[in-house]
C-alpha cells in the first residue's frame, strides 16, 4: 500500500518554545501537579485537549471577515442552520457558546427531577448537567468498554440488555432519554456501530423513549463505521453521519472538536416541544436564538468547518495521525487503551504505575511526569475526573485510570508525534521510581480542572 498524507499544507506557523528540565519541574510544582493549571506558554507540545485547539483553514479565516454581527437574524446563523441540516439532518437548530451550553439546555428541557438518563459511559460536563437538572445518570455501555485491553471494534456500543433491564425496572416514564455519545471520550475515543444505534432506536421506540446524541466527535465515529462495519465500506463519511443521526431525535455538539473551530456549539432537535422549550431558555443563558453566545464570524467559520470535517480524506488523516502515535507506543510495549481511538491515545496508568494505589492518583502523577520530562501536556482521565459520589461523598473509583494524550486537529506533524512517543517511553522506562500524589485543594464542581496536588 502507498502512503498517504494530510490533504492540506501549512500556510502559517506559531512558534513554540522549549524549556530546561529545571524550568519544567518548577512549572509543574507551581501548577500543583495539575496540567490544567500550567500556562500554555510553558508547554512544548500541547495534547491537553482537542477542544478548541484545531487549526482553521484559509477559507475559515477568510469567512471571519464576512461575519454579520447583527444582534438578531445574522446571515451566518442561517448558513450554519443549513450546514447542520445538510450534514446531520436535524430539523431545528439552537446555537450555543459551546457544548456544555447545549448540554445545559437539553438537560433542563428533557429531564424531570428523579428521572434516569442511561448512556454509553459518562462524560464529565454531560453528567453534571444531567444531575443539575435532577436526573440520575446510569452507565449502560457494554462491559468491554471498561477493559483497556479488549479489542472489541465498537467499544462504545450500548448494552441493550442493561438498557432494557433499567427501563423495565424503573418504568419507561422514568427514563428522560437515552444519552448516546459518538466515539466515547472516556472509554478511549471508542465508536458505536450503526447496528447498535439501530437496535437502540428499535428498543426505545417500543417504549416511546427519545434518543439524544452527543455528536461532539461523530465524524470520527462515522469513519470507524466505514472502516469496520460490513456494508459501509463504500459509503462516504457524510452518508454514514447522516444515517446515524437519523436514528436519533436530536443532538448536542461541542463544535470546538470535530467541527474545526476554536469556539462554538449547537443543539439540534427534531421535535417541536423540546425545540420550543430550548429556544425559550437559550435567551436566558446563552444569547439570542440566532447567535447563542457566538459572534457572527464564529458561526461563519463553523458552517465551513462542518463541510471540511466531513470529507473522507480529512477524517482519514485525522484518525490516521492518532493511530500513528498509538502504534509507536504499542510497538514499544507501553500499555494503552486498545483499539486506538479517534481523538487521543489513552495511557493505562493503572498498568504503568501498578505500585501506586488509585487514591494516590496514578494518572494525575503520570501526566505530571510526562510534562516534566519533555513539556508534552496530557490530562488525567481517572479518579480525579470521576469526582465524588454525590450521595456518599466518596471518590468514584473508575475502572479506567488513564492519561489522555489528545491530538488537536490539523496542528502537529508526524515529527511531533515521534517526540511525544519518545517522552512517554522515557517516563515508562523509569516507572518503578515514580511516586503518587496527595490532593491538597479540591473544588466542588469538575474538580479535575482546578485541583492541586503534592507528592506523597
Ligand atoms: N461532550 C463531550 C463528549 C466532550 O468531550 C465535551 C468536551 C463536551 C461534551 C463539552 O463540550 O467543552 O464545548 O463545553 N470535552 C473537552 C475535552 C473539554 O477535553 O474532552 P464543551
Amino acid at each position: 500500500r502507498r502512503s498517504w498524507a494530510e490533504p492540506w499544507k501549512i500556510k502559517m506557523v506559531e512558534p513554540i518554545k522549549t524549556m530546561s528540565p529545571e524550568e519544567r519541574q518548577r512549572a509543574i510544582e507551581e501548577a500543583g501537579y495539575n496540567t490544567f493549571l500550567l500556562r500554555s506558554e510553558d508547554v512544548y507540545i500541547d495534547l491537553l485537549t482537542d477542544s478548541g485547539t484545531s487549526a482553521m483553514s484559509d477559507r475559515q479565516w477568510a469567512a471571519l471577515m464576512l461575519g454579520d454581527e447583527a444582534y438578531a437574524g445574522s446571515r451566518n446563523f442561517y448558513d450554519l442552520e443549513e450546514a447542520i441540516r445538510t450534514y446531520y439532518g436535524y430539523k431545528y437548530i439552537v446555537p450555543t457558546h459551546q457544548g456544555r451550553g447545549a448540554e445545559h439546555l437539553i438537560s433542563q428541557v428533557a429531564i424531570e427531577p428523579g428521572q434516569y438518563v442511561p448512556g454509553n459511559m459518562y462524560f464529565t460536563t454531560t453528567k453534571l448537567h444531567q444531575e443539575l437538572a435532577g436526573g440520575k445518570f446510569v452507565d449502560v455501555i457494554i462491559d468491554e468498554a471498561h477493559d483497556p485491553a479488549s479489542l472489541h471494534p465498537f467499544k462504545g456500543n450500548i448494552d441493550l440488555a442493561k438498557l432494557e433491564d433499567l427501563i423495565q425496572r424503573v418504568g419507561p416514564e422514568k427514563i428522560a432519554y437515552v444519552s448516546v455519545a459518538g466515539t466515547v471520550n472516556m472509554a478511549g475515543g471508542q465508536p458505536i456501530s450503526m447496528e447498535n444505534i439501530k437496535a437502540v432506536r428499535a428498543l426505545t421506540d417500543k417504549y416511546g423513549i427519545r434518543v439524544y446524541l452527543d455528536a461532539t466527535r461523530m465524524m470520527e465515529n462515522a469513519y470507524f463505521i466505514q472502516e469496520r462495519e460490513p456494508g459501509y465500506e463504500d459509503k462516504s463519511v457524510a452518508e454514514i453521519l447522516k444515517e446515524f443521526c437519523s436514528y436519533t431525535d436530536g443532538a448536542w455538539m461541542s463544535a470546538k472538536k470535530d467541527n474545526l473551530v476554536n469556539i462554538g456549539g449547537w443543539l439540534a432537535l427534531n421535535h417541536e416541544d423540546h425545540f420550543e422549550a430550548a429556544r425559550n431558555l437559550v435567551v436566558v443563558y446563552e444569547g439570542l436564538h440566532t447567535y447563542g453566545g457566538m459572534a457572527g464570524r464564529d458561526m461563519a467559520a463553523l458552517a465551513i468547518g462542518i463541510q471540511e470535517a466531513v470529507q473522507d480524506d480529512y477524517v482519514r488523516a485525522r484518525v490516521g495521525q492518532v493511530r500513528y502515535l498509538g502504534e509507536l507506543l504499542t510497538d514499544w510495549g507501553i500499555p494503552i487503551v486498545q483499539p486506538i481511538g479517534g481523538h487521543a491515545i489513552f495511557l493505562d496508568a493503572r498498568k504503568i504505575y501498578e505500585h501506586i494505589p488509585q487514591d494516590q492518583f496514578p494518572a494525575q502523577a503520570l501526566a505530571a511526569h510526562i510534562y516534566a520530562d519533555s513539556g508534552v501536556r496530557g490530562m488525567e482521565r481517572g479518579v480525579v475526573s470521576a469526582g465524588r459520589n454525590p450521595e456518599t461523598g466518596e471518590h468514584n473509583y473508575p475502572k479506567l485510570e488513564l492519561v489522555r494524550l489528545t491530538i488537536p486537529r490539523r496542528v502537529y506533524t508526524q515529527a511531533h508525534m515521534d517526540v511525544v512517543a519518545e517522552s512517554v517511553k522515557a517516563v515508562f522506562d523509569r516507572r518503578h521510581e515514580a511516586k503518587g500524589l496527595r490532593m491538597v485543594y479540591e473544588p466542588k464542581y469538575l474538580r479535575f480542572f482546578q485541583a492541586r496536588f503534592e507528592p506523597v
